[in-house]
């Protein structure tokens, strides 16, 4: 087995302005198997764009790594040093939130695909070939290729942004929040092309979603993240339909209408704030079944092949919400 992400005890921060570092991901140990689609899901600012933009090489100068961190086999993170010279584009390939704003306004979109694929060795007609391709999985027409992306809508702009990161043949793939800016019938219809993705190319693809219903539809696995940690970590099937951890069994409340599941209201109360120093479980403030021994921080167990960080990971659902 082949692991294409695989952290131990990764931590990452940011220098605030009196240069105090305020750690956002804390001691994230988890792996990702070479042709996974996996999901991080959580609120904002529980981490995920941090921990994603880890992966794809992408975090600014002034963020502070700890830990390790290694992409297929290769270290990228150890500590405060990280080595992704050959590896950001040609491994791994970002696919940004706002795919809009990753696109150049000024180039046509050949001109887009040609700028990256010049670079890496194509010639004018095996690019041609590739990118025709491409576009076919991608359901777009050739045509787009004439056009700037202001030209185009939001779904196509974004699907356009999907092609150019695939085309410099990377093995790893992280979109964030890939459906954000596409209307709500797309969306699934774009989490399935990933998919597709997947299986055409056989890449790994690390998703980030606030929905984890969505997520639950087009993932293998999920990493269920809060307060800058990885609180449980599943198959996405055992995810939905046995929750472990009691956050996540609050954020995976469904209630039927009209025979589609609809997620619940949002859960009560605040998540820690950025930095905020914590004793004990990170969801404590905000758990209905805390008890005395959550104080202590809880290990990350495993409890029937899953990863959950709890003491009481077996609690009845129906305790959470009387
Ligand atoms: N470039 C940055 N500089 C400083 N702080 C940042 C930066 N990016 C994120 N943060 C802070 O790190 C925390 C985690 O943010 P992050 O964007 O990783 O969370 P997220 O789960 O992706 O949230 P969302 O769902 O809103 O996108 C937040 O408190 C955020 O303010
Ligand atoms: S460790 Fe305790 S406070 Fe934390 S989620 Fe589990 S039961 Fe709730
Ligand atoms: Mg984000």
């Amino acid at each position: 087995m082949v692991l294409a992400v695989e952290a131990r005890n990764l931590s990452i921060g940011y220098l605030d302005e009196d240069d105090n570092l305020v750690l956002v991901v804390r001691n994230a140990s988890f792996s990702v198997e070479e042709g996974e689609v996996c999901c991080l899901v959580g609120e904002s600012g529980s981490g995920k764009t941090t921990l994603g933009n880890s992966i794809a090489g992408v975090l600014p100068p002034y963020s502070v790594t700890k830990g390790l961190l290694y992409l297929f086999g290769k270290l990228v993170v150890k500590d405060e040093l990280r080595f992704y010279e050959g590896v950001r584009g040609r491994l791994v390939s970002y696919i940004p939130q706002n795919p809009g704003s990753s696109l150049s306004p000024y180039m046509r979109v050949w001109d887009q695909f040609w700028r990256v694929m010049k670079a890496h060795g194509f010639t004018e007609e095996t690019a041609k070939k590739k990118v025709a391709e491409i576009l076919r999985l991608l359901n777009l027409k050739t045509e787009v290729l004439d056009h700037y992306p202001h030209e185009l809508s939001g779904g196509m702009q974004q699907r356009v942004a999907i092609g150019l990161s695939l085309v410099t043949g990377a093995k790893l793939l992280v979109a964030d929040e890939p459906t954000s800016s596409v209307d709500a019938h797309l969306k699934l219809q774009l989490m399935r092309l990933f998919r597709e993705i997947k299986e055409l190319y056989g890449v790994t693809i690390v998703l980030i979603t606030h929905d984890v219903l969505l997520a639950g539809k087009i993932c293998d696995k999920i990493l269920v993240m809060y307060g800058g940690e990885i609180v449980e970590v599943s198959s996405a099937k055992e995810l939905l339909e046995n929750p472990l951890h009691p956050y996540t069994k609050l954020l995976t409340r469904v209630v039927p209408v009209l025979g589609y599941k609809k997620k619940l209201e949002s859960i009560p109360g605040e998540p820690p704030r950025p930095g905020q120093v914590m004793e004990g479980c990170v969801f404590y403030e905000r758990c209905p079944v805390r008890g005395d021994e959550c104080v202590k921080t809880p290990p990350a167990q495993e409890v029937d092949g899953r990863v959950v960080k709890c003491w009481r990971p077996l609690i009845k659902e129906s305790a959470l919400l009387s």
